[in-house]
């Protein structure tokens, strides 16, 4: 079984991505996650983001994985660090170099080879998965998103504010889906979400009612 969730920022794609997999009780893999982690080395290494070449070497040097539930960066568990403001600004340069892609879509290949997973992202559906069984694509209003970012960041402490965040939120969006590479889409067989209005639970109804149709 492979559930592939994509979506822009905020849509809520791991909050549900992790419930559905949960309900299977499959492997969840949070592929931005990743570009984060690789993104946060970038800066850890005060390499610039648009330095694509000193980029392309750290990411062949890195072994981002999973286990148990926690990110690791060189054996080093990086949850907190890889959802920092910095990273969240420059993500969206490091995940547009095709390089890069590569080498992090070859290792999400690799870990849904042998087992049942549902995978977040942005290319799942169109270039991760493209067999996968289910495909979702989540969405709602930039304010809405900027808004579940926004209460995000502030729950955790950060002076963050708003219009920041919906700034942020929408150079990143930008980025991802006119990068060239395995951009931000919509795969032609996906589900389309809209959860503006919807609550978790109403979201997780939906899928369930899909899924439980195609048994
Ligand atoms: O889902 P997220 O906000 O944690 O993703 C962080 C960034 O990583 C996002 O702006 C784009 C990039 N990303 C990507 O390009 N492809 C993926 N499959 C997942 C994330």
């Amino acid at each position: 079984m492979q559930i592939a969730v994509d979506g822009p920022a905020g849509s809520g794609k791991s909050t549900i991505a992790k419930k559905i997999a949960e309900y299977l009780n499959i492997t969840y893999i949070d592929t931005g996650a990743m570009y984060r982690a690789l993104t946060y080395k970038v800066l850890a290494n005060n390499v610039n983001v648009r330095d694509e070449d000193a980029i392309i070497k750290l990411a062949q040097e890195s072994d981002i994985r999973f286990f148990l539930g926690d990110v690791y960066l060189d054996d080093k568990i990086v949850n907190e660090e890889i959802r920092l403001p910095e990273v969240n600004k420059s993500v969206s340069y490091v995940a547009k170099i095709p390089q890069v892609r590569r080498i992090l879509v070859d290792t999400q290949k690799k870990i849904a080879l042998g087992q049942d997973v549902v995978m977040d992202g942005r290319d799942i559906g169109t270039h991760v998965l493209d067999n996968a069984d289910l495909k979702i694509f989540l969405t709602a209003t930039v304010e809405q998103r900027s808004y579940r970012r926004y209460k995000e960041l502030k729950d955790k402490g950060f002076n963050v504010n708003l219009d920041d965040v919906k700034k942020d939120i929408i150079n990143r969006d930008k980025i991802d889906r006119e990068r060239k590479f395995s951009p931000l889409a919509k795969a032609d067989d996906a589900v389309v979400i809209d959860t503006t209005d919807l609550s978790v639970e109403d979201v997780m109804n939906k899928i369930v009612s899909i899924l439980e149709e195609g048994k």
